[in-house]
């Protein structure tokens, strides 16, 4: 069955918006290890607005399951990075104004910038995913920087409608085919919900998804239990 990773970053959000210690994002990663996530993702930002130093500090020592720090390949983060040890860094551009993440990588036009820093979490066995677009020349560039995995952004896919979804749809097929044709392992993420995953769930190539404001936000009116329940529920359908 397809593996789901939980991020956690929008419990740190709720946490920040009173600057107090509830709800605690530590706790709910525990809660999301029991409901039976396959690991925990948190975005360690440039400007700290929700995951703090201390909040990975902790998930590495409490987690049971594995730890995916979402990351710019900055020097700060990625030394914090390197003094953390997470199983898995997914590197993602990141801008100071946005939202959430906004697009993929740019790894064909850096590849130099990507190799020396995947170089540097291989020495430390870290695994390397990169965040790009469905794009060949990305999944290409991906490979040549020493990535271990790439994470396929599902953005596009989220906001499409009718045929539109379908053909970003064919066009995650084909970057996952085109992926693991070149050794790569695929992850995907980013605007999933309980309503969009089952296609995306039925691409074979993909491994794990990545999965984080749906989830939580169902987790406000449901439980944070039963919304990982659900969600692992359409993966097993998904299998089907
Ligand atoms: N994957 C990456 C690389 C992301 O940046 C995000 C957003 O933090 C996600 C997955 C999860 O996206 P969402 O919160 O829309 O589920």
């Amino acid at each position: 069955m397809k593996k789901l990773s939980v991020n956690i970053d929008h419990v740190a959000t709720l946490r920040q918006a009173r600057g107090e210690n509830e709800p605690d994002p530590v706790t709910a990663a525990l809660v999301a290890e029991l409901a039976g996530a396959a690991g925990i993702v948190s975005h360690l930002r440039e400007d700290r607005r929700h995951i703090q130093d201390s909040d990975v500090y902790l998930l590495r020592k409490m987690l049971k399951t594995k730890l995916d720090l979402e990351m710019a390949a900055t020097d700060e983060i990625v030394n914090i990075a390197l003094d953390v040890v997470p199983d898995l860094v997914t590197l993602v551009p990141e801008k100071r104004q946005e939202l959430t993440t906004e697009g993929g990588l740019d790894v064909a036009s850096q590849l130099s910038h990507f190799k020396t820093v995947t170089e540097k979490f291989h020495k430390k066995n870290i695994l390397v995913s990169l965040f790009i677009a469905p794009v060949k020349e990305q999944i290409t560039a991906a490979r040549k920087a020493g990535a271990d995995f790439v994470e396929l952004h599902t953005g596009e896919y989220a906001n499409a409608k009718g045929k539109n979804a379908d053909s970003e749809l064919a066009r995650l097929q084909k970057a996952a085919q085109d992926a693991r044709k070149l050794g790569l392992k695929i992850n995907a993420g980013h605007g999933l919900n309980y309503r969009n995953l089952k296609p995306v769930a039925m691409i074979d190539e993909i491994e794990e998804f990545s999965i984080g404001h749906s989830l939580i936000g169902h987790a406000i009116h449901v439980g944070l239990e039963r919304a990982v329940k659900e969600m692992l529920e359409i993966l097993r359908e998904a299998e089907r």
